[in-house]
């Protein structure tokens, strides 16, 4: 085995996202793709690393969600780790960790930080996506700071240093070698699974098993199938079979591992069956995603992130009450009203998990959640599906009611926060910039009209001021909200591989406990039309409506 010297050449377009870099597995598997990525990763890493001794003496963990690509994509990782000064590597059996896994080991073992292979919910296979991403010693998202060093570096880079090494065995637990490089192949669920019991009453969990409880989880044939029947099946001796589509697969079985109403709509489809399971959750690809169900009644993430800070206490981890809770600025603001009656701090972020890894090291918040289902908390600094599952079935479990009677006084209590989400996606990249340029230079006027009922408060670019670090991030996306606290906001996808994506998020606020069974679509329609008259979204894009409503 030699370290090899290589020339290579800067490759266009390598600037990570909103969750690391994400291209189809057509792009990644191009000569040179991911070896230039990861050596500006590493040079990035050595010029910055702790103490000036960059990767020298360190460990990263290393593990993605077994989507096409990432055994292969392992091993030239391992090759170029050897010959950037790495010391051991933690890995996962197989290649596999889910993210938030990811995060659970890089905190345990306190190591220097980690590296995911995924493209979280993007479809796989070798038609589909695949993704990189780095996470730093506190298990976090890389900072954009460190994202756009790396992305300058890829413009740059002249130089691989890699080994030529054979293979290694990934799927064999135990030590190993690439040069002076040990890799530890380990348990993808046993550090993961730890933390969960630290976190929650698995004695609970278990008697309601026992008693009959009945649940369906659908892992969509990624990742988080083993992590939900080593915990759910194995350890807490739910029924065979509760946890379905659990053997993850290169290409996802062809599903597409988007837990939201549309993508797992066989999930969907059996909580609506007279005979339907008490509880039922889908993940995604990487499982960090979670969908949570009742019987024939769905949660949207955003009240699932009220619900959950306003029962925190109930579950074991949280006994003591929440420090604060985040959402990103899309997310709706049902949480706002919880915090509010808590009396804790409510943060509003940009979208994308990164930004509350400040918030959480810092102790100010110790929940968090998107509306793009995601939740999470300061167990680690992802968030987490199956995490996410257990707590809401601590909640059932802790009050023995229904998922449906919950969220109905929930509404009862705080008034319902009707919510949707319109994709319009494969638009004309040029034709998605224009709609925002022609929207961003509408916004000036817009305070103070009137549409219908409703008059424009404030119309704003969305930018974040980081109560942490000071860093200020700018364009996050365009929001109008009105006087009766609706809101409409509009911004571009940052993790598409193909054109662009505009996403449109649309929320009322409706406190009028005889006024909160409305079909969603139907209670948000005006807002809809509004936000057409004022973007211009027809007109931009060509689509008459959005090609996915959740
Ligand atoms: C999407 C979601 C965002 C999430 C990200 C990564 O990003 O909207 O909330 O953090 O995926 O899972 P977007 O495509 O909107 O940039
Ligand atoms: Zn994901």
């Amino acid at each position: 085995m030699t370290i090899q010297t290589i020339p290579t050449t800067p490759i266009a377009g390598q600037r990570p996202g909103t969750s690391g870099l994400r291209k189809k597995v057509t792009v990644f598997v191009q000569p040179g793709y991911l070896e230039n990525f990861v050596q500006s990763l590493f040079d990035v890493l050595n010029a910055t690393g702790q103490d000036g001794q960059g990767l020298k003496g360190q460990t990263l963990v290393l593990g993605g969600d077994g989507r096409y690509h990432n055994r292969a994509a392992v091993q030239t990782i391992l090759k170029l780790a050897a010959a950037n000064g790495v010391q051991r590597v933690l890995l996962g059996q197989g290649g596999i960790l889910s993210t938030p896994a990811v995060s659970a080991v890089i905190r345990k073992h306190q190591v220097f930080g980690g590296i995911v292979l995924s493209a979280s919910h993007n479809p796989g296979g070798p038609e589909g996506d695949f993704g990189i991403k780095y996470n730093a010693s506190n298990g976090g998202p890389a900072t954009e700071t460190l994202t756009e060093a790396v992305y300058a570096r890829t413009q740059i880079v002249r130089e691989l240093r890699i080994s030529d090494a054979p293979d290694i065995v990934i799927d064999t637990l135990g030590l190993q070698w690439v040069e002076q490089m040990q890799v530890e192949v380990i348990d993808p669920v046993a550090d993961y699974a730890a933390l969960m019991r630290e976190l929650f009453d698995f004695d609970l969990l278990r008697g309601m098993f026992a008693r009959g409880f009945t649940m369906r989880v659908d892992a969509m044939c990624a990742v988080g199938g083993p992590y939900a029947q080593a915990i759910l099946e194995g350890e807490l001796g739910a029924p065979r079979g509760t946890v379905v589509n659990a053997q993850p697969l290169e290409d996802f079985g062809g599903l597409h591992p988007d837990p939201n109403p549309v993508n797992a709509e066989d999930l969907i489809a059996h909580m609506a069956r007279t005979d339907a399971p008490d509880f039922g959750a889908a993940m995604d690809g990487d499982a960090d995603r979670n969908m949570v169900v009742g019987r024939d009644f769905v949660v949207t993430p955003s009240d699932s992130l009220a619900l959950m800070t306003a029962h925190a206490r109930l579950v074991p981890g949280y006994k003591d009450g929440l420090l604060g809770v985040a959402r990103s600025m899309p997310t709706s603001a049902a949480v706002d009203r919880v915090a509010k009656k808590l009396g804790i701090a409510c943060f509003e972020t940009p979208t994308g998990w990164k930004f509350f890894g400040n918030l959480l090291d810092a102790g100010k918040v110790t929940l968090c959640g998107e509306e793009s289902y995601g939740t999470g908390s300061s167990h680690v600094r992802e968030k987490d599906g199956l995490w996410a599952i257990l707590f809401w079935m601590s909640l059932l479990g802790a009050t023995g009611r229904s998922v449906e009677s919950l969220v109905r006084e929930h509404w009862q209590t705080y008034g319902r926060n009707y919510y949707t989400r319109h994709d319009y996606e494969g638009v004309a990249v040029e034709a998605a910039n224009q709609l925002m340029v022609d929207l961003r230079a509408v916004l000036p006027g817009l305070p103070g009209q009137k549409f219908g009922t409703r008059t424009v408060t404030l119309a704003d670019d969305f930018a974040y001021d980081d109560p942490v670090d000071g860093s200020i991030s700018k364009a996050q996306g365009v929001r109008l909200i009105f006087d009766d606290a609706a809101r409409v906001i509009f911004r571009l996808s940052g993790t598409g591989t193909e054109g662009a994506t505009l996403r449109l998020y649309l929320e009322r606020y409706e406190p009028n406990p005889t006024q909160q069974d409305i079909a969603v679509q139907q209670a948000l329609r005006d807002l809809a039309a509004l936000a057409d008259q004022v973007a211009g979204i027809a007109r931009h894009t060509g689509m008459n409506g959005p090609t996915v409503a959740t």
